[in-house]
């Protein structure tokens, strides 16, 4: 499965270094090219030569010598398919987090802009520390996978956490990353998220309780699988994608029809607003001696019922054209871009969504009930069932959102 993938592995200074040879070896074995990056301190736990050998290729430690007219940590960066560090010291992670380019090791990585696997190993104490935990999460929102360390007895006497995992998760991590970065290769997704935000005045809004985190995960799985996204979203987030940052359901409208142009999929997982101020006052509203105030609403424009117009009308407007120039081979009518909706429901969920799914023309629907606590809504988790326009319905279980958002893709991407 990993034929002719070009594998570039960081090592830095940890006792785990030794477990990376039986790593290189594998990957050799599945028909993967391997080149070795090791920080000078990695090189007092294994030798370059047994990298070397055991990678079939120059062990790379020093940016100052340069063989080509290419320096040497980006011409790394361009070969690799995927860069696996591990074991990760602290020191990486944290310099790797902070941007900090110091030596060919943490030079590559800042430079590197496909998929990064990180799989840590260190003491206990270290791996607890609240700046290495900060600089992981850091380096996880940015879509850097980490592999967490395991625990076990520790090379420096203590038991805990902080062992580097198993190497057939390490090599099933890269192998999966490989083989997921073709699914949708050449394919713009574009994705929302988060509640729209109407305001009232400069200081008072109308919102919701999404957090965003679906839309998210959506996006760094097509991400993941090799996919241009657009995360057109209410919320701060830090990607390696492009983020639009919206307010209110306008300003996502007017986003998500400028990102229309090209794109094979768009997923509407944002919570938008049904209603907002007929008029937003300039200045802050002040209290005056009622006892009750009333805000005049006007309806939103449905962004999800008016992409799914503009792709119809777009499609008849070829086939006329196809009719006029008699041209029998081409396309029988555009289905691009595929558009899926979300479902929030308190009730009837199922009945609801199938109902939805005539009214909105989507192609999927993802309903989920946000009734629940440990669903939906904030929630980590989710349980979906996703309807296509025939009324099938597949019932995803619950997990974590990164695996229901993945599945999701999955699904509406096979055709
Ligand atoms: N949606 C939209 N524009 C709106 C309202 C909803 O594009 N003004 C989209 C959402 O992003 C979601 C889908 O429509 O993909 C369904 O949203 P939901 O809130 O479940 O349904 P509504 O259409 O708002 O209907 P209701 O609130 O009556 O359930």
């Amino acid at each position: 499965m990993l034929q002719n993938k070009h594998i570039l592995i960081g090592i830095t200074g940890g006792i785990a270094a030794y477990k990376i040879l039986t790593l290189i070896r594998d990957f050799k074995k599945s028909g993967a090219e391997v080149k070795i990056l090791a920080t000078p301190n990695a090189l007092n736990f294994v030798t370059k030569l047994t990298l070397q050998n055991l990678s079939q290729n120059e062990v790379f430690t020093n940016e100052f010598t340069p063989k080509n007219w290419k320096p040497e940590h980006i011409s790394l960066a361009d070969w690799a398919d995927i860069m696996l560090i591990a074991p990760a010291s602290a020191n990486t992670i944290g310099k790797i987090a902070q941007g900090i380019a110091d030596n060919l090791l943490t030079s590559v990585a800042c430079a590197f802009s496909k998929k990064i696997i990180i799989a840590p190993a260190m003491n206990v104490n270290m791996w607890n520390n609240q700046a290495v935990q900060e600089n992981i999460n850091t380096l996880q929102n940015r879509g850097i996978e980490i592999l967490s360390p395991e625990s076990g007895f520790l090379a420096c006497g203590y038991i805990g956490k902080g062992r580097l995992c198993s190497l057939e998760k390490i090599y099933n991590a890269v192998d999966e990353a490989l083989n997921y970065q073709q699914l949708l290769k050449g394919k713009k997704v574009v994705i929302t998220s988060g509640g729209t935000i109407e305001e009232i005045d400069p200081v008072r809004y109308i919102s919701n309780y999404s957090s965003g985190k679906m839309g998210l995960a959506l996006a760094k799985s097509a991400y993941d699988m090799g996919a241009e996204v657009v995360l057109i979203t209410t919320k701060d987030i830090e990607a390696p994608f492009k983020i639009v940052k919206v307010k209110s359901a306008i300003d996502m409208q007017n986003a998500v029809n400028e990102e229309y142009e090209n794109s094979d999929y768009i997923i509407m997982a944002a919570a938008v607003a049904d209603y907002r101020v007929k008029e937003r006052a300039q200045q802050k509203m002040k209290k005056g001696d009622e006892e009750t105030i009333t805000l005049e609403l006007v309806k939103n424009p449905d962004i999800l019922i008016e992409l799914c117009k503009r792709r119809h009308s777009e499609a008849n407007n070829k086939e006329i054209l196809r009719c006029a120039q008699n041209d029998v081979f081409a396309e029988e009518s555009q289905t691009k871009p595929i558009i899926v909706g979300f479902c929030a429901e308190s009730e009837n969920l199922l009945e609801n969504a199938k109902t939805k799914i005539d009214k909105k023309g989507c192609d999927y629907l993802i309903a989920n009930d946000i009734s629940r606590n440990d669903i939906g809504f904030g929630a980590d988790e989710n349980e979906v069932y996703i309807i296509n326009k025939k009324g099938d319905i597949n019932k995803l279980e619950k997990a974590p959102k990164n695996v229901i958002a993945r599945k999701i893709l999955e699904c509406i991407n096979i055709k």
